[in-house]
């Protein structure tokens, strides 16, 4: 089996959705922050502290072109922000198929409201900077990904039998 890569911004579920469809397909499961962290022996917080973020980028790069090479049979969560470097969505396409959960602001904001893990959430208002990023970036993962999953107003299960019904399509919308 291809690899199936899980993209969409921070709270779509990309991580619990990730693990779900593992066990049911009897796959493997890698999350690129998890596999950065322990690389770094860093949390993703200390990372954008002391590195900042375009290292950070460089950190996904670089592990992107690693799992290109070694990794097959995985389900793979990747962060939110990996999908921006048109590089990184070249090495996402070579690496397997590319789901993009999509869920709505309102929902994203409710998920991460009390969260203290993403750096880039952690200043300012949060309402605004949520819109504000999914508008950049929904044309984005648009972009990258095979097809698309609307998350929503639903659970973990569902948006994994939704994939799995789907995992030969190949048209994003
Ligand atoms: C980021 C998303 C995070 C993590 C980092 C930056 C982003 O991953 O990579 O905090 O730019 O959207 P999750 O999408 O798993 O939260």
């Amino acid at each position: 089996m291809n690899n199936i890569i899980l993209i969409g911004f921070m709270g779509t579920g990309k991580t619990s959705v990730g693990e779900t469809l593992s066990n049911s397909l009897k796959m493997a499961f890698a999350d690129t922050d998890q596999l950065i962290e322990k690389k770094e022996k860093k949390t993703i917080s200390k990372i954008f502290e002391v590195s900042g973020e375009d290292e950070f980028r460089k950190m996904e790069t670089e592990l992107l072109k690693e799992m290109v090479i070694n990794t097959k049979n995985t389900v793979i969560s990747v962060g939110g922000g990996l999908p921006i470097r048109e590089e990184n969505r070249r090495l996402l396409k070579e690496l397997g198929i590319v789901v993009f959960l999509k869920t709505d602001a309102q929902t994203i904001i409710e998920r991460l409201k009390d969260d203290n893990t993403r750096p880039l959430l952690q200043s300012g208002n949060v309402f605004e900077k949520v819109n504000r990023m999914l508008m950049e970036r929904n044309p984005i993962y648009k972009d990258a990904c095979s097809f698309s999953v609307e998350t929503s107003q639903k659970n973990v299960i569902e948006i994994t039998e939704e994939i799995e019904e789907r995992i030969h399509e190949n048209a994003c919308d």
